[in-house]
Order: structure tokens, then C-alpha cells, then sequence
């Protein structure tokens, strides 16, 4: 079954991260994940994260774009970063640190950060992407695959219009822990096409 996986195969953490700030309004689990502190759109507080139940006052990572994988890796098992080995091996590390060098992207050239919504693509270019790659999992219409909960549906074109810096995250790295494509090897502007599609999808 393609559903249901766990990020790097393991438990999620228990409790919350010591690190994450105390005046945050978040607890448990969610305070281990990197968009908890630095956001969907990787901008921290001057994204979309500058306000709301998810504002922390942390920077963003754009920051250390470009910089050697090495010192992304010491930064990410500082104090700031209590990950341990068992958590996240060396190796994993590594991945990350590739992504946080070199896999960055500026989502404000596709979403407007203040309301959170697509501003840009070419939709119809967008629809040929959709069809051709993401509709043999989420269907024509993106609703084969459900992840919400009880009388919420959540499917792609919900995800569009309500969060599409999360998608657009997913779309370039995938969904951990399932058998998802990603779109690294296609121009950007072809992900952003996408995501003017997608948000035109069915949302219920
Ligand atoms: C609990 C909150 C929290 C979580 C979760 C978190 N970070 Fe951080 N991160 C911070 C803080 C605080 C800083 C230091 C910010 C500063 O220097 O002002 C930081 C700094 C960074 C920096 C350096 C940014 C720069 O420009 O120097 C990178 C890169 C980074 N984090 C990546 C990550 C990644 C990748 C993850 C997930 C594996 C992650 N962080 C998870 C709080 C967090
Ligand atoms: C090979 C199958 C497959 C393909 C192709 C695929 N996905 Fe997925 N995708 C999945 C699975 C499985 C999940 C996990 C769903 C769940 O949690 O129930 C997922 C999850 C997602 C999620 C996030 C769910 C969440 O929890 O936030 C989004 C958004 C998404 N896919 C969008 C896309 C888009 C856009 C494309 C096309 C670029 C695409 N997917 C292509 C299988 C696929």
C-alpha cells in the first residue's frame, strides 16, 4: 500500500522540543519539524509564519543557501537542533543538508505571502503536468487520495488553495514515508504552472 508511511521510517518524537520557544503555541511531535520553527516557504518569521498559531519569531533558512554541507550538518545537532543520531543518522543528515544548500526555492514568486495563495502560473500548462503525472495517484480530479480526518476531506486541490507553500514543498521533495514522484528534474517554472492548476481543483 502506497499510504501511511512515517517519515524516515521511525516513531514520531515524544514531547515537545526543548528547543522550541516557549511563547510558541505548539506542542509535541509537530515542535520537531523543521516548518514548525522555519516555515513551509522556508522564510521563518517574514513568511507566512509571521503571525498566527504557528509564529515562533524564528528566522528562516534561506540563509544558508549555498553553504558547504558540512556546516549545515554541525548546525543541525546544536543546541538550537537537539535531533539525535537515533533520530536522524549522519546520513539522513546528509539529505537534508542538500536540501537546505541547494534545494531551496523562493516561494514568493508564485504565492502571495500575506494571503497565502497562488498568484502566478500558467494553468492550463499546469493541467497537462497534473494529468500526466500526479492523477495516477491523486486522480483526475485529486480527490483518489484523502488524508483528512472524519467529515474533513483533504485532498490536493484543498492543500492548493489553503496551504500551496506545503504543496509546493511536496511537489519538489515529495511526501515522506510514501511512494510519491517529485518534480526536481523539470524546470520550476513547470511546478509553478502546476500549482495554479492545482488550486483550481475541487477542494471538498
Ligand atoms: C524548535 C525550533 C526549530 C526547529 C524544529 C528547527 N530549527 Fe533550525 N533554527 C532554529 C533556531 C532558533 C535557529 C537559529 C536562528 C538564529 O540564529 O537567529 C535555527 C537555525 C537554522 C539554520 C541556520 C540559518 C542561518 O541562516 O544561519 C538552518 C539551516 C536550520 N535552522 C535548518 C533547520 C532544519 C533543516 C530543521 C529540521 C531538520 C530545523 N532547522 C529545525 C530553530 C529550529
Ligand atoms: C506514485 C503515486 C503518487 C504520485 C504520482 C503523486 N503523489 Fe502525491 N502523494 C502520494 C501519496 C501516497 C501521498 C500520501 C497521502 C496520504 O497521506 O494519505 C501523497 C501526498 C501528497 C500531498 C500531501 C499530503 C499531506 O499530508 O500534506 C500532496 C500535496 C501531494 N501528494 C501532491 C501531489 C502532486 C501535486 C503530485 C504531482 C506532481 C503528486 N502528489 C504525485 C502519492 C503520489
Amino acid at each position: 500500500m502506497i499510504c501511511g508511511g512515517k517519515p524516515l521510517d521511525r516513531d514520531e518524537p515524544e514531547g515537545t522540543n526543548p528547543a522550541y520557544p516557549a511563547s510558541g503555541k505548539q506542542s509535541g511531535a509537530t515542535t520537531w519539524r523543521c516548518k514548525e520553527c522555519h516555515g513551509w516557504d522556508y522564510r521563518g518569521k517574514d513568511g507566512v509564519y509571521s503571525g498566527g498559531s504557528h509564529f515562533t519569531g524564528i528566522i528562516g533558512i534561506q540563509g544558508a543557501q549555498g553553504q558547504p554541507e558540512e556546516y549545515i550538518m554541525r548546525t543541525l545537532r546544536n543546541e538550537q537542533h537537539p535531533y539525535t543520531p537515533e533520530m536522524i543518522s549522519d546520513v539522513e543528515l546528509t539529505r537534508i543538508a542538500a536540501f537546505v544548500s541547494r534545494g531551496q526555492i523562493d516561494m514568493t514568486t508564485f504565492m502571495d505571502t500575506e494571503t497565502r495563495k497562488v498568484n502566478a502560473g500558467n494553468a492550463s500548462r499546469g493541467r497537462e503536468v497534473f494529468q500526466t503525472t500526479c492523477a495516477a495517484c491523486h486522480g483526475f480530479d485529486g480527490r483518489m487520495l484523502d488524508w483528512g480526518n472524519g467529515d474533513e476531506s483533504n485532498f490536493v486541490g484543498t492543500e492548493a488553495v489553503d496551504v500551496p507553500d506545503e504543496v509546493m514543498h511536496k511537489v519538489l521533495s515529495a511526501h515522506p514515508g510514501v511512494q510519491m514522484i517529485n518534480l526536481r528534474a523539470f524546470p520550476l517554472q513547470d511546478a509553478i504552472d502546476l500549482m495554479a492548476y492545482a488550486a483550481t481543483l475541487p477542494t471538498e
